[in-house]
């Protein structure tokens, strides 16, 4: 046993592997309902995006939180889960005319609709089954966020949601379609955010939105804020679970909630993503004519955040004691940006050693790939080690 990992259990998996700790997803969730719990109306979905392992969504359901699908695939996959088709709600840019037709024959909660042509496609689609779609408009609310430009979404130059000078037309537009009900509004900035003025942001232009609406006797039912808690990729240990309570404060402070309207939030990353690591296990230490490599058997194929976002992943030598070394640690694949971490401190490592990629369990598994015809890591469970 080092730190928080019992290495006897990990001994003849292949790795490398993910690796989610139960005990902590559970304790995440315990949390989540208990600050979300003490505000009325408030309900909060799973983003499935951000971890599909189904053992991993099969705990999250069981804690009752809805899902929050971009795709047929995630549909069929939260439904496998055990999720009732009345949580999901479904958003994407590109929805196809069988995902569609998958969420209407599901009769899942809501469509999170993002343009007008998609709209049509719906209104038609659900006349075609007999059905009313309950549709909400995703809006871009131009409200940036502190976080990575891939990961910003509420821009408006970003392909993401309704302009909000159009909302109050394709509001009107709906109205006048026979298979779909307006039920809310749908907004979500961005990702891996961790400074609450953000979402103080976010609120202040709801609010005005709302106001505007209410202006025009228009009645909003729900509002979805989408999700974006960030966690600490630095601090794994220190701070295992995100700070949920400052988080669901700021939205019962900020946001003028009308009359019995309810307020949803879809939250991925800080669900899962410290409950899980990647593990791997050192193959080579390659003296380099600057640098000391430490060769991994994980590549950017097992996790791509940092090779992508250039993510930061505190890495952990869970085999051995020894004093640090300074290591590049390395991936097999042949690219360049196979790097997880430069000049980083480790407990000196060696051929064999089991290392642990931290904060792994949120968009590490659901983007693996398999360039360089590599196998997909397995994920497993605490339960079953
Ligand atoms: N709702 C919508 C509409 C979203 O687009 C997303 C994430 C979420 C909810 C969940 O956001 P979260 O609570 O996880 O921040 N692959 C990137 C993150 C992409 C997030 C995409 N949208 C990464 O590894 O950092």
């Amino acid at each position: 046993m080092k730190g928080k990992f019992n290495i006897d259990k990990f001994q003849g998996i292949r790795t490398p592997f993910y690796y989610y700790d139960t005990n902590l997803l559970r304790q995440t969730l315990a949390s989540i309902n208990m600050e979300a719990g003490k505000h009325e109306n408030f309900i909060v979905h799973y983003a499935i995006k951000a971890n599909a392992n189904p053992k991993v969504l099969n705990i999250i359901c069981q804690s009752g939180l809805g899902a929050d699908c971009v795709s047929g695939g995630e549909i069929k996959a939260s439904i496998e889960a055990g999720f009732p088709t009345s949580k999901i709600v479904y958003a994407g840019v590109g929805k196809s005319d069988w995902e569609i037709n998958l969420g209407l024959d599901k009769d899942i909660f809501c469509f999170n609709v993002e343009s007008i042509p998609e709209l049509e496609v719906i209104n038609e689609l659900a006349g075609n089954k007999g059905k009313i779609a309950k549709i909400a408009f995703r809006i871009n609310p131009d409200v940036g966020a502190h976080t990575h430009a891939n990961i910003t979404t509420g821009l408006a130059e970003n392909k993401f949601g309704i302009a909000m000078r159009d909302m109050e037309n394709v509001i009107e537009e709906a109205s006048k379609m026979k298979n779909v009900k307006f039920i809310g509004l749908h907004f979500h900035i961005g990702s891996q955010i961790l400074n609450m003025n953000d979402f103080i942001s976010l609120c202040n232009r709801i609010n005005e939105l709302q106001d505007q609406l209410e202006g025009h006797h228009i009645k909003v039912e729900n509002i979805n804020v989408g999700g974006g808690l960030g966690i600490s990729y630095d601090h794994p240990n220190r701070e295992p679970i995100p700070d949920f309570k400052s988080y669901f404060d700021t939205y019962a402070r900020h946001l003028k909630l009308r009359n019995g309207q309810k307020l949803h939030f879809e939250l991925g990353r800080a669900v899962v993503a410290q409950c899980g690591s990647l593990i791997t296990k050192t193959l080579y230490i390659k003296q380099g004519s600057v640098k000391q490599f430490a060769i991994v058997d994980a590549g950017m194929t097992d996790l791509i955040r940092p090779a992508l976002y250039q993510a930061y992943h505190k890495i952990e030598n869970i085999s051995s004691d020894e004093p640090n070394e300074t290591y590049d640690v390395v991936g097999p694949i042949c690219e360049s940006s196979d790097v997880f971490a430069k000049a980083i401190d480790l407990n000196k490592t060696k051929r064999g050693d089991l290392l642990a990629l931290r904060s792994a369990g949120a968009y590490g598994e659901i983007m693996a790939s398999q360039y360089n015809c590599r196998q997909l890591p397995k994920g497993y469970i605490t339960e079953e080690l």
